[in-house]
């Protein structure tokens, strides 16, 4: 998702010369050379060792339902699984989209993935999203269905938003989609795709004493500011994933009202009350 309601797509490295209204664009599987193949490879035995150590038991089995294998995937036949599973698809886009059609092909459930792959010299860190991040990082969640349903009705409720809103959508995606950590039997998991798609962010998320761990509340979330192109200095660490489905089930007009009067969070910060988790010391789940 984009950063602002408008984007313009001077500067960003995908060709959005064909595209359909929706900002699609067909995924052609055959048209990934050998080199982009062993990117793909590359990214995937990294993370994927990575993720049966960090990530949450959701991510994994979603992982294994959905066959990735050593080939960049073809989105048509991924979705044939998916839609059997929990009704959701993966469409081609040439990168970043703007708001509103992200949350509408949300809303619709199909899963908006970027057609193409970083270059070698970017495997630790890219500016943009790339198919490695998008695929790898986002879609097997998309197979749980308790995980489908939250994004299903996030993209209903960034539908419904209005710009002067859409910021505090954003955060909620940030903090949960993209950086979120999970309690889970086995201890502090990781579940948000940008942690799970870096191996240096999933290290630090799970093992370093610099980020605060704060227990997810929506509100506090919505009301805490992000940095982009840096490591986080604070992620929101969920009990499980209807947590997240119920923060989407709220009166959204009143809550947006209510934020309004309440003071802005900076990124790093522990208030008062709030007892942060420490990774070795989180209690074993029931
Ligand atoms: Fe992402």
């Amino acid at each position: 998702m984009s950063e602002s309601p408008a984007l313009p797509t001077d500067g960003l490295r995908g060709d959005y010369t064909r595209m359909a209204a929706d900002w699609t664009v067909a995924q052609d599987p055959a048209t990934y050379d050998a080199e982009q193949q062993d990117i793909w490879r590359t990214l995937l035995r990294r993370q994927s060792g990575l993720a049966q150590q960090h990530g949450c038991p959701e991510f994994l089995a979603g992982l294994a339902q959905l066959d990735i294998d050593a080939r960049i995937p073809d989105f048509a036949r991924v979705s044939e699984t998916l839609q059997r599973r929990t009704g959701w698809r993966v469409v081609g886009v040439p990168g970043l989209i703007p708001d509103d059609a992200f949350y509408s092909h949300l809303a619709n459930r199909r899963f908006p993935v970027t057609v193409w792959i970083r270059r070698r010299d970017e495997l630790d860190y890219l500016v943009e999203p790339d198919l490695f991040h998008d695929f790898f990082g986002h879609v097997p969640l998309l197979a749980d269905p308790v995980f489908a349903d939250y994004m299903q009705a996030y993209g209903q409720r960034g539908v419904e938003a209005g710009p002067a809103n859409v910021h505090r959508l954003a955060r909620l995606y940030w903090y949960t989609v993209e950086f979120g950590l999970i309690r889970s039997a086995g201890g502090l998991k990781v579940f948000g795709a940008g942690i799970i798609s870096s191996a240096t962010e999933t290290q630090y998320a799970i093992g370093s004493s610099v980020p605060a761990r704060i227990p997810f509340d929506a509100r506090r979330v919505m009301r805490t500011a992000y940095e982009i192109d840096k490591l986080q200095r604070t992620y929101f660490v969920l009990d499980d994933f209807r947590q997240l489905f119920a923060a989407t089930q709220v009166d959204f007009p009143s809550l947006y009202a209510a934020l309004e009067q309440q003071p802005e969070i900076a990124t790093g910060t522990v208030l008062p009350h709030e007892r942060p988790i420490v990774a070795t010391t989180l209690p074993q789940a029931a």
